[in-house]
């Protein structure tokens, strides 16, 4: 074969091969397009941003900060905790968490379900993470971008808005994956443990803050994580044990914390009557007062069970 025609050949040849990696990429494009299009019909997300994403969230927070007698311009995230944790016990379960997970300064923490950033400015502010905040409800990630420049803290924390069922992440990008009180309004736990693993970095930790069925059942509602059990997905602690190991985690540490959330939610619902500026009802609006009484009543009966945990990535 002369020279021409081999040169000929191999053109071609490469012309094919591009031609299909192209091709290849394009499709892996489509798939994982098709793939957050499936999930995204199947995470109620609609519903999740009218449950959580009030209007004028940011405006709100602002002047309950000014009517609390904060100075905006010296905002720290101390001041902004009784607000931007919304969780049982607040901010010293963050502190509890982060404690057994023993966080080292310089991890990198991705906060899962991480609304508007209380527990990802204490990471960074008390224990020198760099902390990536995900959340599905796009209200809660401008406001929480708005708060984290005015504690001074948008360096080490930022928002993207996405669902953890198809993170915007690559594999292995984490030190630590850390949710609290985010599971309970997503169905598909398989898939969100899947996910969590692998954007964990091999021997990554797992830090679980969470909401779990109780053995006796239905809950009232509304709570505040839900108005009815339209968006509501709880299971029990053994069920999401083996959920979670199934997934690929190996369990470190397991603590049933329903007792004190108990006691936590009793003073809070005795203090609503004369609540402060600031508090998780600028949150939950008219659901505030029923959703809490309704969760005094549901642990006092058994019906959700409040749960710590840390895992470690196999
Ligand atoms: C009760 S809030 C807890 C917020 C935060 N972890 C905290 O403790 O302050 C639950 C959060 O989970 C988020 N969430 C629910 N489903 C989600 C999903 N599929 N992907 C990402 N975030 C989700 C909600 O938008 C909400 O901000």
């Amino acid at each position: 074969m002369d020279t021409d025609r081999r040169s000929l050949l191999l053109a071609g040849f490469y012309r094919s091969l591009l031609r299909l990696s192209r091709w290849k990429r394009d499709l892996r494009l489509i798939t994982r397009l098709a793939l957050e299009v499936f999930v995204a019909t199947g995470t109620h997300t609609k519903s999740i941003n009218q449950h959580y994403g009030r209007s004028n969230l940011t405006a709100t927070i602002l002047d309950s900060l000014r009517a609390a007698g904060k100075d905006l311009d010296r905002l720290t995230h101390e001041a902004l905790a009784p607000v931007d944790q919304f969780h049982t016990r607040g901010k010293p379960a963050t502190a509890e968490l982060a404690h057994l997970a023993k966080l080292q300064p310089g991890q990198r923490v991705l906060d899962v379900g991480g609304g508007l950033g209380g527990a990802a400015r204490t990471l960074a502010a008390e224990f020198g993470c760099d902390v990536t905040v995900l959340d599905l409800t796009e209200a809660y990630c401008r406001a929480g971008e708005l708060l984290t420049e005015q504690t001074g803290l948008s360096a080490q924390v930022r928002f993207q808005t996405g669902n953890a069922l198809a993170m915007p992440f690559a594999d292995g990008e984490f030190d630590v994956v850390w949710s609290q009180h985010s599971s309970m309004n997503i169905e598909d736990k398989e898939r969100l443990y899947a996910e969590m693993r692998r954007v964990l970095k091999p021997g990554g930790r797992l830090a679980l803050h969470e909401i779990m069925a109780g053995p006796v059942q239905p809950l009232y509602f509304p709570v505040p994580w839900a108005p009815d059990p339209a968006i509501s997905f709880l299971r029990t602690p053994e069920v999401m044990r083996t959920t979670i190991r199934q997934a690929g985690f190996d369990e470190l540490v397991w603590v049933d914390r329903s007792q004190q959330s108990l006691d936590w939610f009793r003073t809070r619902t005795v203090m609503a009557g004369a609540a402060p500026p600031l508090g998780l009802h600028l949150l939950l609006g008219d659901l505030f007062v029923p959703a809490f009484r309704n969760q005094v009543q549901n642990l006092a009966e058994d019906r959700v069970r409040i749960i710590q945990a840390i895992y470690a990535r196999t």
